[in-house]
């Protein structure tokens, strides 16, 4: 678990504070796991035999990360289609908003702005960290991976007495443990003195990972099937079930909306900027620097700008061409919008549709 930020009211370390204000020189390793998600990677069987090229094939491990990688060859792709999802989901969560969790075309993903030490950096992080959980555990029950199967979790004691505890359930602690091992590994080899900027960075990635991983594990859940002589119901059988994943992308985003900003404290710790604030919980997402601007391309920060992006002209939230073009204005023109219509159910069983086109007004940023 994260270790919680030391609290220590009335002491305010100027100087560490103004280390971190100008940390966005900070250099955070560029490539990253989070590349196993772009990687084409071969199918479980398929690198057995070749066994040992595979972990120096791939990018942005870490030293720690290729060893494990060598140790569970089997859970790569899972890591990988892990952190697909958490990327996907991220791009579902912030789709309005100016930063949008694109991804560039290179080994280190997001680009630049995931060496400033963001809310949208805390957010990606936790987002894939649960991504792994999510993949593996699945992985587990699905019986895809050699060290693990059905969660093993211990009947919960308000489950009612007739009901069955044992159906294949997600392997949450399974999941939970392989990604705390295999996703801290490269924070853990860091080694950068306490209350530098980058000992508060490792201390901000680990804090985060730990939150997504927590969300995946906290909202897992009892799901059960009913059984009995023609759906009687009669009987049921139970197990531990991971949440859907768009859930654990909610509850995220809601801890992005949260999240508590941080510097280095004394004992080179994380301790919250404003101590009127309550701790953050290891749960709990937290960031170390402001958020870059995101309404320019900026490529010192790496910020893409939202030229281009798409608009809305009667929304008043992020969405709304007001907010989402800076005040730099927006272009209309029209598209034609295809959509299924006219549908018709057929007994027995299927609908059957038309494909209707319209033309509709679209809003860009300037
Ligand atoms: C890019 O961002 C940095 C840091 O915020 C800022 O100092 C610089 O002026 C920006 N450059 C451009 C071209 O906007
Ligand atoms: C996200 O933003 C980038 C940069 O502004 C843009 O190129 C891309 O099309 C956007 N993606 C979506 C799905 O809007
Ligand atoms: C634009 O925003 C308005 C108000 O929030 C909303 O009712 C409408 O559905 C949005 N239009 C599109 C195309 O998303």
């Amino acid at each position: 678990m994260a270790r919680r930020p030391a609290q220590s009211p009335g002491v305010h370390v100027i100087t560490v504070f103004a280390l971190l204000a100008c940390s966005s020189q900070l250099l955070v390793d560029a490539n990253s796991w989070w590349s196993l998600a772009i990687n084409p990677m071969q199918r479980p069987e398929m690198f057995i035999i070749g066994a040992q090229p595979l972990c120096s094939q791939l990018s942005g491990l870490s030293a720690g990360q290729r060893k494990l990688c060598q140790l569970y060859q089997d859970h790569m792709a899972h890591i990988g289609e892990g952190a697909k999802t958490g990327i996907t989901e991220c791009q579902h969560q912030f789709r309005h908003r100016r930063w949008n969790c694109s991804t560039v075309d290179d080994t280190s993903v997001f680009g630049r702005v995931m060496q400033i030490g963001s809310r949208e950096t805390a957010f990606t992080y936790a987002i894939s960290a649960a991504g792994v959980v999510h993949a593996v555990s699945r992985a587990c029950r699905e019986g895809e991976l050699s060290t693990c199967g059905c969660s093993r979790a211990a009947r919960p004691s308000d489950l009612p007495r007739d009901w069955l505890w044992g159906g294949c359930g997600d392997n949450v602690h399974y999941g939970y443990r392989f990604a705390r091992e295999f996703v801290d590994a490269r924070e853990r080899e860091k080694n950068h003195p306490r209350g530098s900027v980058e000992h508060a960075r490792t201390l901000m990635n680990l804090q985060n990972n730990e939150a997504g991983r927590q969300a995946v594990y906290s909202l897992a859940s009892v799901s059960c099937k009913c059984h009995g002589v023609s759906g009687s119901c009669s009987l049921k059988t139970c197990w531990l079930q991971l949440a859907d994943f768009r859930r654990v992308g909610d509850f995220l985003k809601e801890k992005y909306d949260g999240a508590s900003a941080m510097r280095v404290g004394r004992r080179g710790r994380l301790e919250l900027v404003d101590q009127r604030f309550n701790p953050p919980a290891a749960s709990d997402l937290v960031y170390t620097e402001p958020s870059p601007d995101y309404c320019l391309h900026n490529a010192s920060t790496g910020a893409l700008g939202t030229h281009g992006r798409l608009c809305n002209r009667t929304s008043e939230g992020m969405d709304g061409c007001a907010l989402m073009c800076c005040g730099r204005g927006y272009d209309q023109f029209k598209t034609t919008l295809v959509t299924r219509c006219h549908c018709k159910f057929h007994w027995c069983c299927y609908v059957k549709c038309k494909r209707c086109t319209s033309l509709v007004d679209q809003f860009v940023c300037k």
